[in-house]
């Protein structure tokens, strides 16, 4: 029998039907990009709010898609951790209540561990044991990853996520929410070596990332220091678009050198890689170089994997093969980092 996965750890509304062999027999994903635009970034409230309407259209389709009944399930899962607390609480209620109802075990998933078992789901070959990297909104970190439950922190960002930085660059430019796609499709047309931003902590001995220092340099270099304001910012579609080739060149520089570092480092063969900011086309193609070069094997979850989805919750699956269920009074983990 499959299981069903639910996902609302920020601002996607996600569920998924899986069955015992990673297979997706229904999903849906309702994106909240619209109401948050307005705002350039994700408001919490209104994410949560956007959630308690979505969550229960969004758990029905996936279930007629997969023409699947309550009765007809394995397991009810849903991510509990890292994210949002009205978010997450939309999605643990519904998950919760659906169990009680339908007389179903519950499984808890770390959202950060289905972020990188997105890449399994891409390939037929096992990718555990490797290295892991999460590129997302909230996330920027590096894992050991002995199978895709036993996960040990390397190291992770000290400040900004690589994908905030994106959004925080888009909006000085007014490119839009999300800032990600919309910063790389204009760096396209860009010259990356036009602005000579800071690759911080690049040579450092550990993990970590910082990226709002680099988020400062862009500022700097388009308003001057001090200034807030960007409504009058006159600059030419060349001149951001040289913004953007630049500021891209010096995340992708930092996050391609730390990886190809950690891999050396834990005497990795593979490095899989996901959350959103994987979806880029620049960072993709300078982590196959890294990994041509160095010779270690590259997995990046699919770009429809890559932002928030609920099919990454079939890491459930692994969980139930060990026995590990929740109980009904678990609680959400919104800071929980690791
Ligand atoms: O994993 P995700 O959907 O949500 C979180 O869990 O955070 O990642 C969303 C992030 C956003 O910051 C978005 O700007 C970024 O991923 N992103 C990109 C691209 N597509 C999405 N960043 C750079 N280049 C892209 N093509
Ligand atoms: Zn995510």
């Amino acid at each position: 029998m499959p299981i069903l996965t639910i996902e609302s750890t920020c601002d996607e509304t996600a569920a998924a039907v899986v069955d015992s062999d990673d297979k997706v027999l229904g999903q849906c994903v309702a994106k909240q990009d619209e109401l948050h635009r307005h705002f350039r970034g994700v408001v919490p409230e209104v994410a949560a709010r956007a959630h308690l309407e979505r969550i229960l259209p969004v758990i029905d389709t996936a279930m007629n898609q997969a023409d699947v009944a309550g009765a007809d399930l394995e397991a009810i899962a849903v991510a509990d951790r890292p994210g949002l607390a009205g978010s997450l609480l939309v999605g643990l209620v519904a998950a919760k209540t659906l169990a009680v109802a339908w007389q179903k075990p519950l499984v808890t998933i770390n959202h950060l561990h289905a972020h990188l078992y997105a890449c399994q789901l891409a390939v037929d070959r096992p990718v555990y044991p490797c290295v892991g990297m999460i590129v997302s909104g909230g996330h920027t970190s590096l894992y050991q990853c002995d199978s895709s439950l036993d996960l040990t922190y390397l190291g992770g960002t000290i400040d900004d996520a690589a994908g905030e930085a994106f959004d925080k660059v888009a909006a000085m430019l007014s490119l839009g929410f999300p800032g990600g796609p919309a910063v790389s499709k204009l760096a396209a047309s860009g010259n990356p070596k036009a602005h000579a931003y800071p690759r911080s902590m690049i040579r450092d001995d550990g993990f970590d990332f910082s990226f709002s220092g680099l988020k400062t340099a862009v500022r700097y270099s388009i308003v001057g220091p001090g200034q807030q304001d960007f409504s009058q910012l006159d600059l030419s579609d060349d001149q951001k678009a040289d913004v953007c080739a630049s500021f891209e060149a010096a995340v992708v520089d930092v996050l391609v050198t730390k990886a190809a570092k950690a891999i050396r480092h834990c005497q990795a063969d593979r490095l899989i890689v996901g959350g959103g900011v994987a979806a880029n086309g620049v960072f993709r193609s300078q982590l196959q170089d890294a990994a041509d070069r160095e010779g270690f094997d590259l997995v990046i979850a699919p770009a429809d994997l890559c932002t928030d989805n609920a099919v990454m919750g079939a890491i459930a699956w692994q969980k139930i093969r060990r026995g590990e269920f929740a109980s009904l009074d678990v609680d959400i983990q919104p800071g929980l980092q690791r």
